[in-house]
């Protein structure tokens, strides 16, 4: 097997060791990484190859979590999250000021100048990518959910939020239908920014189908998260492995793994059409330990069609 060959590096004065309290050490890289701005990343259509040795990792490390924990984990999986909030506040995540650049749906959808777009921002946590998007164009009205009430009460609080362009509201995207608080058919542009990764992969399918439902036909879903392969996934130690490519955090939250297969294939069940899929390549370097980490993103947009499908 060939090891990847990276042609982009992206340097952080971060410390990336290879210590393994993954509860402190791995979700403050996650927290530089996946939150930051990339902006020297290549995009590829072919999943990341991986080393000999990684590949020899990942085969060792097949043994899963017992049932009894497994079950133990969704049941708890809004508390985890919630307690996540209650460490962290809303200092983990970075703003993410990418996503008007990664994503142009998010203004060149409107039909006429001057519409007033609707946004749903599902899973928005405190609030790191809609926020810089309302300051960005105050011209929005934005539905952001969450199924954590901490994450909710910080967007709140947040002085940015406003009543007139904001509606925050908490919503477990796999139990509760988001036509409860949003009307059917009426938003442009979903956003799923690492969220599905937290959502066990029997459930994905329900938080998509929740979201077409409020999606306008012709409404897009812009979607980016963890991919095969990423750094993250790499450095879990046996005995995170819930599934395939499905793993738990030390502090019990747990992430998913995409390939752009899957991901079409959920999407396209739950009547989406693909406009694009395909994975985002980084690279981590700390020139202090010399160390040199591969992060994979999946970042795709499916939109619901025209001719719309009832589920
Ligand atoms: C990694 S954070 C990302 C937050 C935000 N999208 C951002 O970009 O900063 C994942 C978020 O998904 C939320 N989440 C996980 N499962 C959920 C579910 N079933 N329904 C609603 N939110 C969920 C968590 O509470 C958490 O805020």
């Amino acid at each position: 097997m060939h090891p990847f060959i990276y042609s982009n590096f992206l340097i952080f004065n971060t410390s990336v060791s290879m210590d393994t309290n993954i509860e402190d050490k791995d979700l403050s890289r996650i927290k530089n990484d996946c939150c930051s701005e990339a902006p020297f990343q290549k995009k590829e259509h072919q999943v990341r190859i991986l080393t000999t040795e990684e590949a020899a990792k990942l085969q060792n490390d097949r043994e899963l979590v017992s049932e009894f924990k497994q079950l133990k984990l969704e049941r708890e999986a809004q508390k985890n999250w919630d307690l996540f909030y209650k460490r962290n506040t809303t200092n983990f995540f970075k703003d993410r000021h990418w996503t008007t650049r990664e994503f142009e749906e998010l203004k060149a959808c409107r039909e006429f100048e001057g519409q007033r777009l609707t946004i749903l921002e599902a899973g928005c946590g405190v609030g790191n990518c809609f926020f810089p998007l309302l300051e960005e164009d105050p011209h929005l009205f934005v539905y952001a959910c969450d199924f954590s009430p901490r994450a909710v009460e910080f967007v709140t609080k947040n002085p940015l939020y406003s009543e007139k362009s904001c509606r925050a509201f908490q919503c477990d995207l796999t139990k509760d239908e988001l036509t409860d608080t949003i009307t059917e058919e009426s938003v442009d542009v979903a956003t799923l920014i690492f969220v599905l990764s937290a959502i066990h992969p029997d459930k994905m399918q329900i938080a998509v189908k929740n979201i077409y439902k409020v999606l306008k036909p012709g409404g897009y879903v812009l979607f980016r998260d963890y991919g095969l392969h990423d750094y993250a996934m790499l450095r879990f130690k046996s005995g995170s492995r819930l599934g395939d490519n499905f793993y738990v955090r030390q502090d019990g939250t747990r992430s998913y793994f995409f390939t752009n297969e899957y991901l079409l294939q959920l999407f396209t069940e739950a009547g989406y059409e693909e406009v694009l899929n395909e994975y985002v390549f980084r690279e981590t370097v700390n020139k202090k330990e010399g160390l040199c980490v591969p992060r994979i993103f999946v970042q795709s947009k499916f939109r619901k069609p025209q001719n719309r499908n009832t589920f």
